[in-house]
């Protein structure tokens, strides 16, 4: 196996910017240098302007706002409404996946194509399934879940899932979270002017939003994803740029919520559109995506994967790009104006992220069919228009296996056991594994991209050492796809991993990265660590196991590491989220909550040292158990 490197990619992103300024394309890489150096007060996280006697910003001449505030209180508040925007905005992607359940129909776009996984949940939440049309099934279920967002009593449904200490921790340091959007109501509630400025209070609060959107609306949203488009198994398909196709017409999904891309997909493999492609000069359609709502499509139906993050514009400065189709989150602005600097057309389809510059085609559950094929159709008459001496699509893929999702992870690993079969359909031959010492733990890498990070290079680099230590990784986003277009999701990674890793992957015929899936199923990682807990009599905090984010950017990211810490993972940051101007808020996070929750972060922006942190803290986990 050759990994592609970080400096084959870089050197691929340099030529596609030399299309981009023969064009007069912008790009990040410029407006990065435009925004260096950075507001010191913004970096810091002490300047607050939620009040109109502001915005007022602290020195050390200047200790307190005008009201009063002093650094602590404003960085801690900042923080509360960073998580507080991360869990509102995966959280209502759960929502409209909801809502898509709720509109699913035999004979509609959307159907139920997991009906044994909707009836476990079902029996889960105490939902009456017999003798019930799975349709009618789905529908009540939809209904139910969307309760969840704004019931006026009672705790998330979802937490009963945890292990029973863990449950306890959260209730005895009253972080269980309430109604999803209340926990977002009430972030907001807390940091408006005059409400808390005790960095204890919000932390608290930004633990319990967090846990609303992990153990809330990121579930719902991964579950009823599954419900609907199918749970994810093992399947190949390949990463990078070179998944484009220069004869083809090129669409890439870019976005988060999988009720749009699959409908792309489907409409084009649809023979009809296929020959419509033909028709227009091309030799078929390539459907390839960007961010998480290609590592949906990728984990279900095998569609390669462009890039991530940083690459959207990539994408575009291919030249190949007939259409960049977008839904929620993570889309740059800057797509509408580099797409007017070729024959691109850049889609919109949600009320929720309109942008200028772009084809606006609401894309809603009743249109669904009619709005994808239209779509479709678009692209494929805008191949005419391309302009062949701009054309450069970067010669550059690799091969991945993908779609780990825990039910496909648990089935896999059967295959490593000395199979017995009481353990099969559990997570006991992990733990086997774990404990033997063959795998020394396991590392959960999540996460953006970030331009104060060299790109990918984080990602790569830190997995490569992990295997290398024989910890396994699971990894889903941004840092899934750093990893598949790295080339380590092929499964001759293996190479890569120390003996004992090895060993495990060539039994279990898996890759020693396993793609979990987008941000939003970091909810699927938090089920494998509960269900680890309780396969294993430990509880969470005990598990050799640590949470790692080494390029994130966003506020989903935020609120992620929330969950992961109040799940009880120790979570590793390679950037700094705001917090640098309070030493008490850093005390908090890095410290304090391990008092309530039996884990805290460690923010290391050397990634050398970060992995090794994580190393660390993983052998002093196996040394406190004694394996
Ligand atoms: Fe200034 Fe206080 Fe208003 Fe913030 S809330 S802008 S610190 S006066
Ligand atoms: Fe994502």
């Amino acid at each position: 196996l050759k990994l592609t490197t970080v400096e084959e990619m870089e050197a691929a992103t340099a030529r596609l910017l030399e299309t981009g300024a023969k064009v007069g394309a912008d790009a990040w890489q410029l407006r990065v240098k435009n925004q260096t150096p950075h507001c010191k007060f913004g970096e810091q996280g002490v300047c607050c302007r939620i009040c109109a006697m502001g915005p007022c910003r602290i020195t050390p001449k200047a200790p307190r706002g005008i009201c009063g505030c002093d650094v602590h209180g404003i960085v801690g508040r900042n923080y509360l409404k960073f998580t507080a925007g991360g869990a509102a905005t995966h959280s209502d992607h759960g929502r409209e996946i909801c809502h898509t359940l709720y509109a699913a129909q035999p004979d509609g776009a959307y159907k139920v194509k997991d009906p044994e996984k909707l009836i476990r949940i079902a029996k889960e939440w105490g939902v009456e399934t017999e003798g019930k049309d799975i349709y009618d099934l789905a529908h009540e279920m939809a209904e139910t879940a969307l309760m969840e967002y704004g019931k006026p009593f009672g705790v998330q449904r979802w937490l009963k899932r945890a292990p029973e200490h863990t449950q306890k921790l959260w209730h005895d340091a009253e972080i269980e979270p309430r109604a999803i959007d209340r926990e977002v109501a009430t972030s907001l509630h807390m940091t408006h002017m005059g409400c808390s400025s005790k960095p204890e209070a919000l932390v608290r609060q930004s633990l319990r939003a967090g846990l609303a959107d992990g153990w809330g609306g990121s579930m719902c949203g991964t579950e009823f994803s599954d419900v609907l488009f199918g749970t994810p198994k093992p399947i190949d398909t390949e990463a990078n740029l070179g998944v484009m196709n220069a004869d083809n017409v090129n669409i890439v999904v870019h976005g988060h919520d999988p009720s749009l891309s699959e409908m792309v997909c489907e409409y084009a493999d649809d023979p009809e559109m296929i020959a419509y492609a033909k028709s227009m000069g091309a030799k078929g359609i390539t459907v390839s995506g960007v961010c998480c709502t290609s590592n949906e499509v990728a984990m279900r139906r095998g569609i390669p994967m462009a890039g991530n993050f940083l690459q959207q514009e990539n994408v575009v400065l291919t030249g190949a790009c007939e259409a960049i189709v977008v839904d929620v989150q993570c889309i740059f602005p800057a797509l509408g104006p580099l797409s007017k600097c070729f024959h691109t057309k850049f889609i919109t389809t949600s009320p929720i992220a309109q942008m200028p510059d772009s084809d606006y085609i609401r894309f809603d559950v009743g249109t669904a069919a009619e709005k994808a094929k239209q779509i479709v159709k678009i692209a494929c008459e805008n191949f005419k228009n391309r302009k062949p001496d701009l054309v450069y699509i970067p010669d550059m893929k690799q091969k991945a296996t993908v779609g780990y999702s825990l039910e496909a992870l648990v089935k896999t690993l059967d295959g490593v056991t000395n199979s017995q079969v009481d353990v099969t359909g559990t997570t006991k031959p992990l733990i086997e594994c774990i404990t033997s010492g063959v795998i020394r733990g396991a590392v959960a890498m999540v996460g953006c991209n970030n331009p104060k990070i060299r790109p990918d290079y984080a990602h790569i680099e830190l997995m490569k050492k992990l295997i290398a230590n024989d910890i396994v990784v699971v990894a889903s986003g941004c840092s899934a796809q750093a990893a598949a277009k790295a080339g380590l999701m092929d499964k001759a990674a293996k190479d890569l991993c120390g003996a004992g890793l090895k060993r495990v992957c060539e039994l279990a015929d898996i890759p020693p990265v396993l793609h979990m899936g987008s941000c939003v199923d970091i909810s699927r990682m938090m089920v494998l660590v509960a269900e680890l807990a309780k396969d294993s009599g430990l509880n969470i905090s005990q598990l050799p196991v640590v949470g790692c984010a080494p390029e994130w950017m966003s506020e989903k990211a935020v609120s992620i590491g929330n969950y992961v810490v109040a799940t009880g993972i120790d979570t590793f940051l390679g950037v700094d989220p705001y917090v640098a101007g309070s030493s008490e808020m850093g005390q908090w996070l890095t410290e304090g909550v391990r008092d309530w929750v039996e884990a805290a972060y460690t923010v290391e922006t050397d990634i050398e040292k970060l992995v090794d942190k994580m190393i660390d803290r993983i052998e002093e986990k196996r040394t406190a158990l004694g394996i």
